[in-house]
């Protein structure tokens, strides 16, 4: 990344020169994120000088020292704090009951100096935080600007937020953060008003989380591979205190996830008793979700899981401890002997029903402590659970009648709007990302309903979800030469921004208060604020305007951009755009779509990919999903097999349907047997098509041990008969 300076002079110099043919405005407008309660513009601007003060009340000392520290690296100026709220020129005031809502703020800002006014801490960190938005981007950098006016324009704003939870897990088991990483997702976390942090500390692929009493879940269960290619780390008691003491000055809660029963391979790693089998293994080094779960049918398990979550209460000031849950298949339990007498002297249906049987027993354990058990929704679906607990919805968010009917409550993650793991666009070069279901646009994040599923308004709020099974222990980005170091943070900071900004407004405006146009259009004022923060946000391709055909049947294009300070370019021969190719200015016409494509041009290193329109597949819409094509490259003259991913197509356990359509050539396609492998597991094999319908053959096969995440394979013996000269399509339809 360069220095943010050279960036910035580097785009005021290509704003200069387009300034005139485009008319965004990109100063003093009021374009917050996430959207507040009520504002009110008076006449007039605060205007910031290095003779400022801040004043507090004395239960604000540290959001008062934050605000100076922040204030101080982009100005460079030592504003004197004042222990007293009167009198200063920024006034931090704790009132609580004035603005009547946990979290709320009033701020006001008038040429003479700036009031925030909060119910608690947290309110008047956010009426700071909105403070941050209404000075220049350049209040974000963590070194000197020089010539800036440090103006905000005079504003009341009351604001509170619509719901207490305002989350995002990050998963630092599959791949390790180090701590400064984590510090700055918090960091951008609290820059848009979100205030929990789930922090994915356990899964089969790494143990994250030092535990005295058990040196081995680190020593051993903390890494993958051997000698120098040993990949992996783990966060000490003193580190994770440092996070804890970084987040609440943010107003941020860190909640440890200990997951269990599933995904704790690396524990039982470390230590195999812990398991029905007590087999050792090894910490894989791919994406694995290993069948092995915590025996609950052995006293030693509930010893080790008291012990654990005893040192993780003791560490971690949270009212909540959350324990995993998901994703268990229950074969091992079936066939454990000591699973078994638990199922039958308690009465159980089913194995499954140990999960439930767990959780009340965990839960009644940290109730004793005062703590509320939160975990993904499978804790609420196997079996009763008695004692009040906090699901997170992954799936299907309406579960939340049933789960909440006994007085539990819920947290909404969709993975089909929350997920920043999955990519945001089906575009060609967009990053590798998990493919289990479609692409989340920010516009689709940005539309996710919050509906009161349950009677009782039981939902606490609203999380993202970053996964990092993509890239595992880094090995998919490996394989990305251009990426320089800390790939894998600048990944994952891709794939959370912009979406995050979306994530900010669901979770903390009224669903009535939301318009995505109005939204995009504030966005596009925070990409030079992430700039300044260093951020490896997502570039957005142009906006389309409008596409319109012209009397003599062509293409007009007009498009408008969607980050201030920066240029669209553009080709009309299809090929791809380069930060070299002609800068848009007025509507553009083309003969045909595909020869059209612009990209968003932030600096010469940071643009996006070109606006892309997907093919039309619509005519074969009874085939289902397209997964991919041939033509006549890959097409061999002799029986040969062909391997192709179809991951995403496979989306959970069922019937399926594979159809292969010629659209081209003069040499059939023949084909032969047909195998699907789960990774290199071969799950299904079929000798022949089951039919050949004229336009499509058609293999059937089942599907019963699917696992999110997991890659997907074809291969099938197929050529050209006579020649290679044949192109077609391949479809995939989930039959039930
Ligand atoms: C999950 O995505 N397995 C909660
Ligand atoms: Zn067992």
């Amino acid at each position: 990344m360069k220095h943010p300076i050279t960036l910035y002079k580097k785009r005021l110099t290509i704003l200069l020169v387009t300034l005139c043919a485009l008319s965004w405005s990109w100063a003093g407008e009021i374009d917050l994120i996430p959207k507040p309660l009520r504002i009110e513009q008076s006449e007039g601007h605060f205007r910031l000088t290095s003779k400022a003060t801040i004043g507090y009340d004395t239960a604000l000392q540290e959001q008062a020292e934050y605000q100076q520290q922040l204030l101080g690296q982009s100005t460079g100026w030592d504003l004197a704090l004042k222990p007293e709220a009167r009198k200063a020129t920024i006034r931090l005031e704790l009132k609580p009951g004035e603005v009547g809502h946990p979290e709320g703020y009033r701020l006001e800002v008038t040429p003479k100096g700036v009031t925030v006014t909060g119910e608690d801490q947290g309110g008047v960190f956010y009426g700071i935080q909105t403070l941050l938005q209404l000075f220049p981007a350049e209040v974000y950098s963590d070194r000197r600007q020089h010539d800036i006016e440090w103006t905000a324009p005079a504003v009341t704003i009351y604001d509170a937020p619509n719901r207490p939870w305002r989350g995002m897990m990050l998963d630092v088991a599959r791949y390790f953060y180090h701590k400064e990483f984590v510090k700055k997702y918090i960091d951008m976390m609290a820059m848009y008003k979100l205030n929990k942090l789930q922090l994915h500390l356990i899964d089969d692929s790494g143990w994250r989380l030092e535990i005295k009493k058990y040196p081995r879940l680190t020593d051993v269960g903390a890494w993958a591979g051997h000698d120098a290619r040993r990949l992996g780390g783990y966060y000490t008691q003193e580190d994770i205190k440092e996070l804890i003491a970084y987040a609440r000055v943010r107003n941020v809660e860190i909640i440890p996830e200990i997951e269990f029963p599933a995904h704790i391979l690396s524990a039982i790693v470390a230590y195999p008793w812990l398991s029905c089998t007590g087999l050792q293994h090894e910490v894989p080094l791919q994406h694995f979700i290993s069948k092995d779960l915590l025996c609950v049918g052995k006293e030693s398990s509930i010893q080790f899981l008291s012990d654990i979550l005893d040192e993780t209460v003791a560490l971690f000031p949270s009212a909540y401890i959350n324990i995993g849950g998901d994703e268990a298949v229950y074969t091992r339990w079936e066939s454990c002997p000591h699973c078994q007498a638990v199922v039958k002297r308690e009465g159980l249906k089913d194995a499954s029903e140990l999960q439930g049987y767990l959780t009340n027993v965990v839960a009644e354990m940290m109730k004793k402590k005062g703590r509320t058990v939160v975990g993904w929704e499978e804790i609420l679906l196997r079996g009763e659970v008695k004692t009040p607990v906090v699901g997170v919805f992954w799936h299907n968010v309406a579960d939340t009648i049933e789960a909440t009917r006994t007085g539990h409550k819920a947290i909404l993650t969709p993975a089909t709007h929350m997920y920043f793991d999955f990519p945001e666009s089906q575009t060609p070069g967009e990053v590798k990302a998990a493919t289990w279901m479609p692409p989340i646009s920010v516009e689709k994040c940005y539309g996710m309903e919050i509906n009161d599923y349950s009677p009782q308004s039981t939902v606490l709020g609203v999380q993202g979800c970053f996964w990092s099974d993509q890239f595992i222990h880094g090995t998919t980005l490996q394989e990305i030469d251009c990426l320089d170091e800390n790939r894998s943070e600048n990944y994952a900071e891709y794939l959370t921004f912009p979406r995050l900004l979306a994530l900010s407004e669901v979770a903390w405006a009224p669903q009535a208060a939301r318009n995505y146009r109005d939204f995009a259009q504030r966005l596009s004022h925070h990409f030079a604020r992430l700039d300044f923060k260093d951020c490896h946000y997502r570039v957005p391709e142009p906006h389309i305007e409008k596409m319109a055909t012209t009397p003599d049947g062509k293409l007009e294009f007009t498009l408008s951009p969607t980050v201030d300070r920066s240029l669209i370019r553009y080709t009309t021969d299809g090929s791809y755009p380069t930060t070299h190719s002609p800068i848009y200015t007025g509507p553009v016409t083309v003969a045909d779509k595909s020869d059209f494509k612009a990209i968003t041009v932030v600096t010469d290193t940071h643009y996006s990919l070109p606006i892309y329109f997907a093919p039309d597949y619509s005519a074969y819409k009874s085939y289902g999903e397209f997964t991919t094509e041939w033509k006549p490259l890959v097409v061999q003259t002799q029986k040969a097999p062909w391997r192709f991913e179809c991951t995403g197509k496979i989306a959970g356990n069922g019937h399926y349907a594979i159809s292969f359509i010629p659209t081209k050539g003069a040499n059939p396609l023949r084909l032969g047997s047909l195998k699907l492998y789960k990774r290199d597991e071969l799950l299904a094999e079929v000798a022949q098509p089951s039919t050949t319908d004229g336009q499509a053959t058609t293999y059937r096969f089942t599907v019963d041990t699917f696992e999110a995440g997991t890659p997907f394979f074809v291969e099938v013996e197929a050529y050209g008969e006579g020649g290679n000269d044949t192109s077609g399509l391949v479809f995939i339809l989930k039959e039930q």
